[in-house]
């Protein structure tokens, strides 16, 4: 039986608390959504040719691994939000090579935000199983809305969520499965679908999650 957090938890409480509960509750590597090495992820972030001072908007980070890598490979703009403040404080406390780094932490709700509204210029959003969880019309009109208002025209767009062929609940969370032309639709006509493909992710017991990757690029 899988017992990672992403399966054995039920959520009794607000997200905030459910989230840093999780991640107070399990290490890291032992969470349903950890990944060793975010393979997927950062071959479409290469194929985006950014400027490696461009500026990376991680949604919804937690504590993944994807900002070592970008940082091992020299990216310098990064911006990290997260719902649950003790992910970031253990995302920060991991990144032993890089103490120096110039990260940029910002707790926030994609669903309701704040701070993330004085954001501008992003040159690549990247999310990865975070809007999946979002299920009613207004948290995804909220979640758009804050991308739409912050990634720059020419900008990319990376969105990493549960297929329509993949689980429907996580964590006792209701999930909100995907395809490509869905997330088209929820982008609009001003962004463009670069490259799609179906993956199965391998939870660190064994279980396997299908996901939907995508990448579109902002026209106008
Ligand atoms: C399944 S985890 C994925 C974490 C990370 N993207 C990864 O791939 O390892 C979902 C993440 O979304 C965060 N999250 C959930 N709801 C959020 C919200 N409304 N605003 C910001 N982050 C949120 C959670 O705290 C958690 O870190």
């Amino acid at each position: 039986m899988d017992d990672s957090f992403c399966e054995k938890e039920k959520p009794v409480f607000g997200f905030e608390k459910h989230w840093n509960n999780a991640y107070q509750k399990t290490p890291t590597n032992n969470l349903g959504w950890y990944e060793e090495n975010p393979t997927p992820s950062i071959n479409l972030i290469e194929q985006c040719n950014l400027q490696k001072d461009a500026l990376i908007f991680n949604a919804g980070a937690g504590t993944s691994t994807l900002i070592e890598q970008l940082l091992d490979k020299g990216y310098s703009n990064i911006i990290v939000n997260d719902i649950a403040a003790s992910a970031l404080t253990e995302l920060n406390n991991n990144l032993s090579n890089h103490k120096n780094s110039q990260l940029n932490f910002i707790v926030d709700d994609l669903t309701n935000p704040t701070e993330l509204l004085k954001l501008k210029n992003v040159d690549l959003w990247h999310d990865r199983a975070v809007l999946h969880f979002f299920t009613t019309p207004k948290q995804q009109e909220a979640y758009f809305n804050i991308l739409k208002k912050v990634v720059k025209i020419e900008g990319f767009v990376i969105l990493a969520e549960f297929s329509v062929e993949g689980a429907k609940k996580c964590g006792g969370l209701e999930i909100f499965n995907y395809n490509e032309e869905m997330l088209q639709e929820s982008l609009g006509d001003d962004f463009v679908l670069l490259k799609s493909f179906n993956y199965t992710y391998t939870q660190p017991l064994g279980n396997t999650r299908e996901y939907v990757y995508t990448l579109f690029q902002r026209t106008a």
